[in-house]
């Protein structure tokens, strides 16, 4: 390629804003048929995987009556602060809001979770008393709530025990199916469900000083 023909070529990349490098090297390769052409260089966006959170429980919803139960048993009322730690559908705090107009706030890690949660308290009329946010329990601050309610297992609630203790003495923590450990609970009432399934409900109130349990892992 001449002197000339090459600034030319420069000065129409420049008033065209095209990327010279792409040009001369399609000029350059000009014996394959195709690579005259300049082509804008196509975007290669990487592969996103669909990244599925790693959670510590899986999904299982409360049956309805064992929410009812956990309210009952916290004794929940309009001026209480609910927070449900893996929310799932959102179903006990929306019922806590909708029963006793309690304002709640329910954490998962799984999006599609946190969205059904919103849709159906879209739909119970009580998005101005809940809200959830997509997050980790253990790094999420739940510090807030004077009714803590858990449907986890048995490992999981044992790590949260030190959170736990840190909350305001008298904070009420009810527990779907799972225990403490070796703190033991202020109530416990075994339920049957209409399938036949029976549920334990636990209640325990965060105390002033803080036991001194070992940490354990799981029982
Ligand atoms: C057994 S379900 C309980 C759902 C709801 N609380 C109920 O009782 O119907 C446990 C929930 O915890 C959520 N989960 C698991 N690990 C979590 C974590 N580390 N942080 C937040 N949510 C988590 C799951 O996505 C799931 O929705």
């Amino acid at each position: 390629m001449k002197f000339l023909e090459i600034k030319l070529l420069l000065i129409l990349c420049a008033a065209f804003g095209v990327s010279c490098t792409q040009t001369q090297t399609a000029q350059t390769n000009s014996s394959t048929p195709a690579s005259n052409t300049t082509v804008a260089a196509p975007t290669v966006s990487p592969t996103v995987a669909a990244v599925e959170p790693r959670l510590d429980v899986p999904y299982v919803p409360t049956h309805e009556l064992i929410v009812d139960e956990m309210l009952k048993m916290a004794n929940v009322k309009g001026t209480d602060v609910l927070y449900d730690l893996g929310s799932g559908d959102g179903r006990i705090p929306i019922t806590a809001a909708k029963r006793f107009g309690t304002r709640g706030v329910g954490i998962d890690l799984n999006p599609q979770r946190i969205k059904e949660a919103n849709e159906n308290a879209e739909k119970a009329g009580v998005t101005d008393k809940v809200k959830f946010i997509e997050g980790d329990i253990f790094k999420t601050d739940f510090n807030e709530a004077t009714v803590l309610t858990l449907y986890l297992l048995p490992n999981i609630n044992l790590k949260l025990r030190p959170q736990i203790f840190d909350m305001k003495p008298g904070t009420r923590v009810v527990s779907h199916n799972y225990h403490m450990g070796d703190w033991k609970p202020e109530k416990t009432k075994l339920v049957k469900t209409p399938d036949g399934i029976e549920h334990y409900v636990y209640l325990w109130r965060v105390p002033k000083k803080k036991p001194d349990f070992k940490q354990e892992t799981n029982q």
